[in-house]
């Protein structure tokens, strides 16, 4: 018990997460995307496609609102140094999250068939989940492949402008799932607020 309530206060408190912590850049960014892509394979010629897909889709928005949450919630409880940590991490979190939502849309997408026109027409209707799926999707796209020190390096002041493209995300993920079904996703919608609402609270705190 002395042991477990020591590696929490380890974990939680000092924000100490060992030698996971080593681990988390590599396994961001090749092993996992690595093992989703076999996983995709697997799935696209002898599994069930659309059921990972969904699965995909759900661990992708997990890790999306764990990302856009730690922040202000670090700055709301500092003394667990546990977010602050995780903060650190926010770069390769957000191109994991990017692949989990590239292989979570590809079957979508695939099976849509867009470029045939009578697919494409309908989707340009405000209500419509897939529309919202890509915009979400390629947002995501632009945050993943700019989230490293050269884009950094080379978008300058740019960069962060750039990177306020996480709100329009943020609005096009929820309305994705919001217009899939209302009653399974509602949480989003109710995070999504908590995550503004907690900005415009720091934000206002700042200013004094
Ligand atoms: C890349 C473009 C995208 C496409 C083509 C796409 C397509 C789809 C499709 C076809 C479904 C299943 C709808 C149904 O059950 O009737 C789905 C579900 C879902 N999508 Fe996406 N999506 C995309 C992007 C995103 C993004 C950006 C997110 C947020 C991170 C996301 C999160 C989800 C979630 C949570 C589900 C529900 C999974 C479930 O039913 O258990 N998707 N998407």
């Amino acid at each position: 018990m002395k042991f477990l309530i020591g590696l929490l206060h380890r974990i939680l408190i000092q924000g100490n997460l060992g030698i996971v912590r080593a681990w988390v850049a590599p396994l961001c960014y090749y092993w996992i995307p690595l093992g989703l892509f076999v996983y995709l394979m697997v799935s696209y010629f002898v599994g069930d496609l659309e059921h990972q897909s969904e699965e995909l889709g759900n661990w992708g928005m997990i890790l999306f609102f764990v990302i856009l949450l730690v922040k202000p919630v670090m700055q709301i409880f500092p003394k667990f140094r546990i977010f602050g940590t995780i903060v650190g991490l926010r770069r390769e979190l957000g191109v994991l999250c990017m692949w989990f939502v590239l292989t979570h849309g590809f079957g979508p997408m695939l099976e849509s068939e867009l470029w045939k026109s009578e697919n494409f027409l309908p989707l340009l209707a405000w209500d419509n989940y897939l529309l919202w799926g890509i915009v979400g999707g390629l947002g995501m796209l632009i945050l993943g492949i700019t989230s490293n020190k050269v884009s950094v390096k080379f978008l300058k002041r740019n960069w962060k402008r750039l990177h306020l493209i996480i709100y329009p995300v943020m609005i096009a993920s929820i309305l994705h799932v919001i217009f899939i079904d209302i009653e399974e996703y509602w949480m989003y919608a109710v995070l999504g607020v908590v995550y503004v609402g907690m900005k415009l609270w720091l934000w206002r705190k700042k200013r004094g």
